[in-house]
């Protein structure tokens, strides 16, 4: 593997499993000494098991790299606080961030306990804030920084049954434009992917019956030329916004899956009507029928009874 990132010291958040293993072994493969964050949960998000951070950090050192593990669990300011410092204090900086730790529970939005909405906003959203927070103390006072935000097109494209984890996952989008806007002048980049693989959180891909929905304006072959999404196919890209050579990277959204790479555009307006004066509710309704509401697709049409 190549040396990127030799010197770097990167923080990998959920790296024991899935998606944030990968990443964390490309990292480490490229160069990268590694905290490898996991509390180890259950897919929801229950219980705690430090196998899993331990077997991610002891793989790294077998393949001849440097990885630390660490049980902390995101959803707490201070526990992320301690972790950045241990970073810097036992492997010497902090110059990448993975935000990857996640959980998933899955209601209709009439069905969601209050409890569960909370706890996946917790994991998701708070605690890409909690690591980004403390990082972006240290990251701005070396004037460098690389962060990585794991998002999800379940949000940016819309998913039934997934409102909490959704709106978490926007919520990550919507702090990643901002933090880059923030930490940009710093040399600090900050960006978003959303990646599909075989997980424990996503078996579903694993029997090629369910493909990630395929952006528009894809260049190179297809997403179903793949028969299934492995983890390792999101890492490499991931590894690639974490190095120097990306530096002009920032603010931005990708999708990443299998052979799959796109850029997301930021929501820009399709159509504006404009006045000089405000609108009235009824000159609305006059226009909006033979504009706007043109090719609108409503993506849940009431159902025939
Ligand atoms: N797999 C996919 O297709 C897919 C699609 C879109 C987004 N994602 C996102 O990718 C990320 C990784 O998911 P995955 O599919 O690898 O799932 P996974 O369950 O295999 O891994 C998630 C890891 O996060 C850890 N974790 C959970 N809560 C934590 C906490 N509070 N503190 C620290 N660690 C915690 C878990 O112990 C687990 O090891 C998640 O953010 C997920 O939402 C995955």
């Amino acid at each position: 593997m190549s040396n990127q990132l030799d010197g770097k010291v990167a923080l990998v958040t959920g790296g024991g499993r899935g998606i944030g293993r990968a990443i964390a072994r490309c990292l480490a493969a490229h160069g990268a000494a590694v905290l490898v964050n996991d509390l180890g949960s259950a897919v929801d998000g229950a219980g705690a098991d430090p196998s899993a951070a331990d077997s991610t950090a002891a793989e790294i050192e077998q393949a001849g790299g440097r990885a630390l593990a660490d049980y902390s669990d995101v959803r707490d300011f201070a526990a992320c606080e301690a972790m950045v410092d241990r970073a810097v204090a036992e492997l010497g900086s902090l110059d990448i961030l993975v935000n990857n730790a996640g959980i998933l529970r899955d209601h209709m939005i009439f069905n969601v306990p209050q409890e569960e909405f909370d706890s996946v906003v917790a994991v998701h959203l708070k605690g890409t804030f909690n690591c980004t927070r403390h990082a972006a103390g240290r990251m701005r006072r070396q004037r460098s920084g690389r962060i990585v935000n794991i998002t999800s097109t379940s949000g940016l494209y819309g998913n039934s049954g997934q409102a909490s984890y959704a709106a978490a996952k926007d919520g990550v989008v919507g702090l990643t434009r901002v933090v880059s806007r923030e930490l940009g002048k710093y040399s600090i980049t900050v960006n978003a992917v959303a990646p599909a693989a075989v997980t424990r959180m996503a078996e579903e891909y694993a029997a090629g019956d369910a493909a990630p929905r395929q952006p528009p304006g894809v260049i190179g072959s297809p997403a179903g030329a793949l028969s299934s999404f492995d983890a390792d196919d999101v890492a490499p890209f991931v590894t690639y916004l974490a190095t120097d050579a990306a530096s002009g990277i920032n603010g931005q959204t990708f999708a990443v899956w299998g052979g799959v790479v796109s850029l997301l555009n930021d929501p820009a307006p399709a159509r504006t009507l404009t006045k000089p004066t405000r609108w009235r509710a009824e000159e609305i309704a006059a226009l909006f029928p033979s504009t706007f509401a043109l090719d609108l697709i409503n993506p849940a049409p009431p159902r025939e009874s």
